[in-house]
């Protein structure tokens, strides 16, 4: 395995808020890492910093060895363009699916291909029905989202990082606005893509999805890593008290079907 990602000494303030206070990780080509942590302890805030949605306050990131923006003075500094080149390297989805209504399914996989990677339409779209295909929607492909269940729409976001060919992906809680119903089908798609070998950062309150399915799980807690390890032994042993009290209000381990 090599190296995708690597953070080094992360930290983000807003105005006189510390909230990230130095995270270092690696994470390697194909992992899944699962990154959990109570309400307000960074966990949002760090993966938008890894795709420069928030910039950070300093520290530095490298996607597949190359750092990104440049050093002077000891600060770094980034550049628009380039980080626009960076976030299509890095495919986010988030709890809110934020598809276009006026636009089908097919339509919301195809245009970030087309705007941000100057995609030619044809290819695009058959890119875009492959996704589709590979998260069990191609059926659903001339529907408008309006006519998807919550599920299925988060469904149709996944598909539509996917079809930028990222690097990594990055969950933040693309579960947790569902019906518990639904939050099954999200979850098999997401283990699929692990077990296919994408790299993906998942902030997320299933145990059961990263007891099974993660090859780490952080614990955030104020803004730093306050534990990781393997979910076997992280979540059934944690070290600190503040984990376990964690763990204690989450109900364990079953993985939805
Ligand atoms: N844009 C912002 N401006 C000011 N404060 C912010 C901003 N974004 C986040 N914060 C603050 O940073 C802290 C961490 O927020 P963050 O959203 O990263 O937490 P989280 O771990 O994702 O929580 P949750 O589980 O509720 O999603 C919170 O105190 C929040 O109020
Ligand atoms: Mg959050």
């Amino acid at each position: 395995m090599s190296e995708i990602l690597r953070i080094e000494n992360l930290h983000k303030s807003f105005d006189d808020l510390e909230v990230l206070k130095g995270i270092d990780l690696t994470v390697q080509s194909g992992e899944t890492v699962v990154i959990l942590g109570s309400s307000g302890s960074g966990k949002s805030t760090m993966l938008r910093c890894v795709n420069f949605m928030e910039s950070p306050t300093n520290g530095k990131i490298y996607l597949n060895g190359d750092l990104i923006g440049t050093e002077r003075n000891g600060k770094m500094t980034y550049k628009e363009a380039e980080l626009c080149t960076l976030r299509s390297r890095i495919g986010m989805v988030f709890q809110h699916f934020n598809l276009f209504p006026h636009m089908t399914v097919l339509e919301n996989v195809l245009e970030g291909q087309v705007i941000v990677l100057g995609r030619a339409k044809m290819e695009a779209r058959d890119k875009a029905m492959a996704q589709l295909e590979r998260v069990g929607l191609a059926e659903k492909a001339f529907e408008y989202p309006s006519r998807l269940s919550g599920g299925q729409k988060q469904r149709v976001a996944i598909a539509r990082a996917l079809a930028m060919d990222p690097e990594v992906m990055l969950f933040d809680e693309v579960t947790s606005a569902l019906d518990p119903e639904l939050v099954g089908e999200v979850l098999k798609t997401m283990r699929q893509l692990a077990e296919e070998g994408m790299t993906m950062l998942c902030v997320t309150h299933e145990l059961g999805f990263a007891y099974h399915v993660a090859n780490r799980v952080l614990f955030l807690n104020e803004g730093i890593i306050l534990e990781q390890g393997e979910p076997q032994s992280i979540l059934k042993n944690p070290d600190t008290n503040r984990m376990r009290e964690f763990l204690d209000g989450h109900s364990l381990f079953k993985l939805p079907d």
